[in-house]
């Protein structure tokens, strides 16, 4: 059996620590009750004495989750230590983590000690910590920057003293993969005691490194990786845990080790914490981010549909997302449209797949991506006769003011009619349009998204309005584009109506061909 990679989260600490507005306490535990599904083993989850907000998050947590090891920061300042162990008094569960700057320039311009100053300050704050807990761990803080002669000696000495980790963080995000490979491994060739404690890294991403530099650790002999989930925390962040993790299942047949996270987890755990920390991911983003598993070209759909490992390293499935997603737009090809028909429930002689590809093509230039719903539609009219769209926009009128209610009317052409409804409403103007479509439609609608994009600059300007609706448990996506903002979100909300429209006919065709 492989040796097993202790995964130390951090996101409550040097994450948090790194956000515009501090989390509540509820947040935290929300947060705190995502690592724990994810069978995360050792949880950082505050500073104590920084605040007494930290204090009171630390100690509800402690008090909560009850299978993952919960850890508290201090300073090598005994009040910090006492503050650290009183926040988690109670659980048997818990390790007090003290740190110290240990390079030439900490040591110097911020501690202002010297290096035995240092030693003797660390060796008493372990056997302080000692005092309240068996599990200790100890950061040379800036250790990249460290000689690695005082590196060694620090280390050696705080094992001596009863540290059981030893940290080994890169705090400015410094060094690169080869280098911090080395500072492991003379680690290991140079302390006498270092199989008494377990040898930890705590990369940040200054250089875009921290994973790498993390993975080369490991390589040396690390066996507790810390790091945050998006890689949230101080400046450019700490390393990514969901890519650390996914590169220990990813490459086991060169790295030979494993990690006992349930994988399934990773992703509701990311989408989690980026929604309570308001911290967005990038839709490339390794792992987790909207396209990571996202084939869009049509020569890799059609690899992938041809054989997954074609373009795919690591099934999605794998960290709780659904299998293949393919994006459907320009650039896709045939196969693609043919497959999700396919997973749609439809049969390869129900649609013409050379006249559905024309028409999604068309519809793909001029909308992005294109929808199962579309394609839907797409094949129902391409197998009767081409008809227009059923609702159009034929004129609308709107009224608004700071103080009062919108008003609008609107009339609008469904097929062979004309109609017009008003309606008036106190939520703005683009409200009262939408309820005077409604009502003309007849549908009833809810609407779910709302956004509004300017496509060009300056005057020139269009405004595209997106919009996502409800309908009978069925999520329906229209687009409008104009330059007069109303314009765009009618015409979006007219491009709905037709979508729906289109799928009754579709309903209404299917339950005909089944009596
Ligand atoms: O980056 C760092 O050095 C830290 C320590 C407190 C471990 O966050
Ligand atoms: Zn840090």
């Amino acid at each position: 059996m492989s040796e097993k990679v202790i995964i130390f989260d951090t996101s409550l600490r040097d994450g948090e620590q790194s956000l515009q507005s501090s989390l509540s306490v509820k947040e935290k535990l929300q947060i705190a009750l995502a690592l724990e599904r994810m069978n995360i083993d050792v949880m950082e989850v505050g500073f104590p004495i920084s605040s007494p907000g930290d204090f009171n998050s630390v100690k509800v947590i402690s008090n909560t989750i009850k299978n993952v090891k919960i850890c508290s920061l201090a300073r090598c300042v005994d009040k910090d230590i006492d503050v650290a162990a009183d926040a988690m008094s109670g659980m048997d569960n818990s390790r007090i983590h003290i740190f110290l700057g240990t390079s030439n320039l900490h040591m110097q311009y911020k501690l202002r000690k010297n290096f035995d100053e240092i030693l003797s300050m660390a060796v008493r704050s372990v056997q302080r910590a000692k005092r309240y807990t068996d599990d200790v761990e100890f950061s040379c803080e800036d250790a990249g920057r460290t000689s690695i002669d005082n590196l060694c000696r620090i280390v050696e000495c705080v094992i001596a003293s009863g540290a059981t980790t030893i940290n080994i963080p890169d705090t400015v995000g410094y060094t690169v993969p080869n280098q911090f490979y080395n500072i492991i491994k003379s680690l290991y060739e140079k302390v006498p005691n270092i199989d008494k404690a377990v040898i930890s890294v705590h990369c940040h991403d200054d250089l875009g490194m921290a994973v790498a530099n993390s993975i080369s650790a490991i390589m040396a002999g690390a066996r507790q990786v810390e790091g945050t989930m998006n890689g949230i925390g101080e400046r450019a962040g700490n390393a990514a845990l969901e890519e650390i993790i996914m590169t220990i299942f990813a490459r086991s047949d060169i790295l030979d080790v494993h990690t006992d996270i349930n994988k399934k987890e990773i992703y509701r755990t990311s989408k989690i914490i980026s929604q309570i920390c308001n911290m967005p991911i990038p839709a490339n983003k390794a792992i987790v981010g909207s396209n990571a598993f996202a084939h869009s070209s049509g020569i890799h759909q059609d690899g992938i549909l041809k054989n997954r490992e074609n373009y795919e390293i690591l099934s999605p499935v794998i960290i709780g997302l659904k299998d293949v997603q393919l994006n459907l737009t320009s650039r896709s090809g045939r196969a693609a449209v043919r497959y999700r028909m396919t997973q749609m429930g439809y049969k390869d002689d129900e649609y013409d797949i050379n006249k559905l590809y024309v028409s999604f093509l068309k519809l793909a230039d001029k909308k992005g991506q294109v929808f199962d719903y579309d394609l839907e539609a797409l094949a129902f009219i391409n197998n009767h006769q081409e008809h227009p769209e059923y609702f159009r926009l034929d004129y609308f009128n709107v009224k608004s003011s700071s103080t009062g209610s919108a008003k609008a009317s609107v009339t609008l052409i469904c097929g062979n009619d004309i109609k017009t409804k008003s309606a008036t409403t106190s939520n703005g103007p683009v409200d009262a349009v939408y309820q005077a479509l409604s009502k003309i439609s007849g549908y009833s609608i809810l609407l779910q998204k709302f956004q509004l994009f300017a496509k060009g600059k300056g005057k020139d300007a269009l405004g595209q309005v997106d919009i996502l609706v409800e309908y009978k448990k069925r999520k329906f996506h229209g687009i409008g584009l104009a330059t007069d903002i109303i314009e765009s979100s009618s015409k979006a909300m007219v491009n709905v109506l037709n979508n729906i429209w289109r799928a009754n006919q579709v309903t209404l065709k299917l339950n005909k061909f089944n009596v």
